[in-house]
């Protein structure tokens, strides 16, 4: 579905994606590590256009969105989350799915402004389908929380929202940074499960960004593993982990955070 042909960027005579080959299949999870600097978020920006690839190609479903803007990259299917949270955080929790839907439909908001009857079934539709994706979250998101601000979430439903914008916008790649950073083990093995269920039972296409071997043990499958932007590991769980290269790019981490 995502398919990425000798892919390379550079920043300032650095390279940090390096002649990449890389592609995701209709409703698999891909999971990509490793250690911190291999370019694995400048691979999403890359996807997702926030920035523009010196060479290669990257197709959705065969047509080549390289160096196209960011929203009509986004237009065409692909959405993400970033390492970062980003969320409207004096909006309320279905106020911020609701602005996913609105710029990804490009629904007129003048339009809501002007109260017209029209306006009213588009906000009441955008409404619905926002508390149809928060649904997905359980008792997490539910009820009370949707009309409490986003700034009055804990970080693990801060998270969670997030992944409910990048739903709104129907993907047909959904992108997740490092979904469960900075969680505790409870909230990690939860956004696990979470993240399989967006496969099984929303039939999402995703590639993941992880740390947590357990999380990307429990999710994959398939891993693809980076250093210094070059892939070095292709394959099923077992087989990436058990990997010289990949054994020696985070030993070789380690070692280093040591001295
Ligand atoms: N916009 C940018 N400008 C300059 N350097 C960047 C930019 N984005 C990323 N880098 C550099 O690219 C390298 C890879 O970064 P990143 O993709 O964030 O790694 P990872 O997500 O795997 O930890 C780092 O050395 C980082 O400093
Ligand atoms: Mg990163």
């Amino acid at each position: 579905m995502l398919e990425l042909a000798g892919v390379s960027k550079s920043f300032g005579g650095l390279a940090v994606i390096r002649d990449l080959d890389l592609h995701v299949d209709d409703r698999e999870i891909l999971s990509v590590i490793g250690p911190n600097g291999a370019g694995k978020t400048t691979l999403f920006n890359l996807v997702t256009g926030v920035v523009a690839p010196d060479a290669g190609a990257i197709r959705l479903d065969g047509q080549d969105l390289a160096g196209r803007p960011a929203h009509e990259i986004a237009q065409a299917g692909i959405s993400r989350t970033f390492q970062s949270i980003r969320l409207f955080l004096n909006m309320t929790v279905l106020e911020n799915v609701m602005a996913a839907t609105y710029a990804h439909t490009g629904a007129r908001m003048w339009q809501s402004v002007l109260r017209t009857p029209a306006a009213r079934r588009e906000e009441a539709a955008v409404r619905a389908q926002a508390a149809e994706h928060l649904a997905f979250f359980g008792t997490r998101l539910q009820g009370y929380r949707w009309d409490q601000p986003a700034y009055s979430l804990s970080y693990a439903n801060r998270r969670r929202l997030e992944i409910a914008r990048a739903m709104a916008t129907r993907p047909r790649v959904l992108l997740l940074d490092e979904p469960a950073a900075g969680m505790n083990p409870a909230e990690t093995h939860e956004i696990t499960e979470l993240i399989a269920r967006l496969r099984d039972e929303v039939g999402h296409t995703i590639a993941v960004i992880e740390h947590d071997m357990h999380v990307v043990e429990g999710i994959s499958d398939r891993v693809v593993a980076l250093d210094h932007g070059v892939k070095i590991a292709e394959g099923s769980f077992d087989e990436v982990a058990a990997d010289t290269r990949v054994v020696e790019a985070y030993l070789g981490l380690r070692t280093a955070e040591r001295k």
